[in-house]
């Protein structure tokens, strides 16, 4: 796919769908009914940069063969309409110019005969066109987290930050918007904000489809692809799991696979490899998910190419269900020292159901991670979040001044594809910066607070409200421009009893955040927020522990037209979760009992960083 062309079609933003033509000989398109379930799609790539492919979210996969002067260039799976188009997806066709291009295409069921097959409303609907709209649509896109232009979008992958860039890849499907065809897509940033969408960074080969990884600079040149080499191993998913590589000298914008590929293979499923330089011993580390063994495999490399597998990890430790997915290893100070943390994602078996990221603090010597035990000799389950809808957390690579600055999908594989939007699916968490602090019971914790970059979203800076709260709640207006997006901060001191503060619309629809002293918890109540009836899985009350001691409870509390954001002392506890409120929430009201005292009370409104 030509990146620079989209890229330029994807910053121009609000093109609308002009210039569509309809499926016929004379406009570009044929299409011939071989069978009741095999059509070909006959089209000339040579004026026109896409072919407009509509979809029905509720139709099977049609499987479509792209072959270009009779060679098959690429297979993807699109849910073409049968009864109505819910939306489009654009199929780049440069290409392909100056060849003849045939989609040989497999609709999933077929039909009784061939009349009723090219009865079906994608044959009617497909077009070509040199502009395919990406302005927005959605009630529920975020105003302020990080979403694809359209199409389906879960983990975070390839996260580096390289010459006053962070780059974010991620698992993307640019052919619909539930799970499918995984490419990585390409973001970047200059302040962890504002993000420009630039299309397929890495696409699917021979070997399989282009599951999750990671990014590293590799400053060297030990793998000689260039010294500064942005190098990227991902995980090449077709019939079985291998992991391959690919490389940019030009900051991401292209990147190259390797020919040696696949460069790690195993006898049974792994995925999501993590890499980083270990200085001590001049060499790269490897984690790879072992997906289910329920353990992370740790291997040592010079070159990136040739890997040693050095040890496993976690076999009975922690949470154990589902399968273990996408880890992270890094160091943080940790006291006048420091510790190494593992993050594990899992899936199921999360705390309230579905995925989640658990870790372990502990020790690395550059080739084995001990997770530190406690007084009984056992290994604490600890999560990174208490929200249903964080999971995929790793880091970016090579952050500045010592930053550990991580980032989640923020949603849940129960749910993800059934959200209600439609011409996207799936936003990221806000960024959040990484540090240890150690708990009541003498162990370390990871808090996670948001990135300072996020304070640049503040609109305005409003005088500060203070109050002493009581049964009767203490109610105040939300800011109502741009659908009421915030930044609630308050100091909750003397609270004795729950202190429970309710974001809520005028349809009756609330989100409530209750602070329990004597239980030393946070919550979220989400089951009358809004729309909650695409899961059964998604209504929810979801609780966090507060690790240490508390004085006072500060809370930020970061609320977008589909999530809620919630950091308890600077990170000590954080509760991410969608809402979709019908309406966006207008009120917010602080009730306690018995008396406690709300300091500092400030409501920010905030920029929105997606138009
Ligand atoms: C986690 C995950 C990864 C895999 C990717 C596929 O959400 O299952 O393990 O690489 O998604 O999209």
């Amino acid at each position: 796919m030509n990146t620079q062309s989209l890229k330029f079609l994807l910053a121009a933003g609000a093109a609308v769908c002009a210039g569509i033509v309809p499926a016929t000989a004379a406009n570009g398109i044929k299409v011939e009914h071989l069978g009741v379930n095999n059509t070909l799609v006959r089209v000339n790539p040579d004026s026109v940069r896409w072919l407009i492919m509509p979809v029905q979210e509720s139709c099977d996969d049609a499987r479509v063969n792209v072959l270009a002067d009779g060679k098959l260039e690429r297979t993807i799976f699109v849910r073409l309409s049968k009864n109505h188009t819910d939306y489009t997806v654009p199929l780049d066709l440069t290409p392909y110019r100056g060849k003849k291009v045939v989609l040989d295409i497999v609709t999933p069921q077929s039909r009784s005969s061939v009349r009723e097959a090219a009865n079906d409303a994608c044959w009617q609907d497909m077009a070509l066109s040199d502009s395919y709209s990406t302005a927005n649509r959605e009630k529920y896109r975020p105003a302020f987290h990080h979403t694809p232009l359209y199409g389906w979008m879960n983990d975070p992958n390839g996260m580096v930050y390289k010459d006053g860039v962070w780059t974010l890849c991620y698992q993307w499907n640019p052919y619909g918007s539930k799970w499918q065809n995984m490419t990585w897509g390409r973001s970047t940033s200059k302040d962890l904000v504002n993000w420009e969408h630039h299309g397929p960074a890495i696409v699917p080969d021979g070997l399989g489809t282009i599951f999750s990884g990671s990014c590293a600079i590799d400053r060297e040149n030990s793998a000689g692809f260039g010294k500064d080499a942005i190098v990227a191993m991902y995980t090449s998913a077709a019939t079985s799991q291998t992991q391959s590589l690919a490389h940019s000298t030009d900051g991401g914008n292209t990147f190259h696979k390797y020919a040696g590929n696949p460069v790690i293979t195993l006898d049974s499923e792994f995925r999501d490899p993590n890499m980083f330089w270990y200085a001590p011993a001049k060499e790269w580390v490897l984690v790879l998910a072992h997906a289910l063994e329920h353990e992370m495999l740790v291997y040592t490399s010079k070159d990136m190419k040739n890997w040693t597998l050095q040890s496993r990890f976690g076999k009975g430790l922690g949470a154990q269900d589902g399968v273990w997915e996408c880890p992270d290893l890094f160091e943080l100070p940790a006291g006048k020292g420091s510790k190494w943390v593992m993050l594990v994602n899992l899936n199921p078996g999360g705390p309230f159901g579905g995925s989640a990221t658990q870790y372990f603090v502990g020790d690395f010597d550059g080739k084995t991670f001990t997770p530190d035990r406690d007084k009984n000799g056992n290994v604490p389950t600890k999560w990174m979040d208490y929200g249903k809808d964080h999971y995929a957390t790793v880091s970016f690579s090579d952050t500045p001044d010592g930053r550990r600055t991580v980032l989640g999908w923020m949603s849940n594989w129960q749910y993800a594809n059934d959200v209600p939007t439609q011409q996207y699916r799936s936003a990221n968490t806000l960024p959040r910066d990484l540090s240890l602090f150690r708990g009541k019971d003498g162990s370390w914790y990871l808090a996670s607070a948001p990135s300072p970059e996020v304070d640049a979203l503040r609109a305005s800076t409003p005088a500060p409200v203070n109050s002493s709260l009581s049964t009767t709640p203490v109610v105040y207006t939300l800011p109502a421009d741009n659908d009421g997006i915030c930044e609630i901060d308050a100091t909750i001191t003397a609270a004795k009893g729950p202190v429970t503060m309710t974001l809520s619309n005028d349809k009756g629809e609330k989100t409530l955040i209750t602070y329990d002293p004597a239980k030393a918890t946070v919550s979220v109540d989400r089951t009358a927020s809004g729309v909650t009836d695409f899961s059964r899985d998604f209504s929810a009350v979801t609780t966090a522990p507060l690790p240490a001691k508390v004085k006072a409870l500060s809370l930020r509390i970061f609320v977008d037209r589909s999530s809620i954001e919630v950091f308890a002392n600077d990170g000590q506890a954080v509760l991410t979760n969608l809402v979709f409120p019908s309406a966006p929430y207008s009120t917010l009201s602080v009730s306690a009992d018995p008396k406690a005292t709300l300091k500092a009370l400030s409501v920010y409104p905030l920029k929105p960083t997606v138009k």
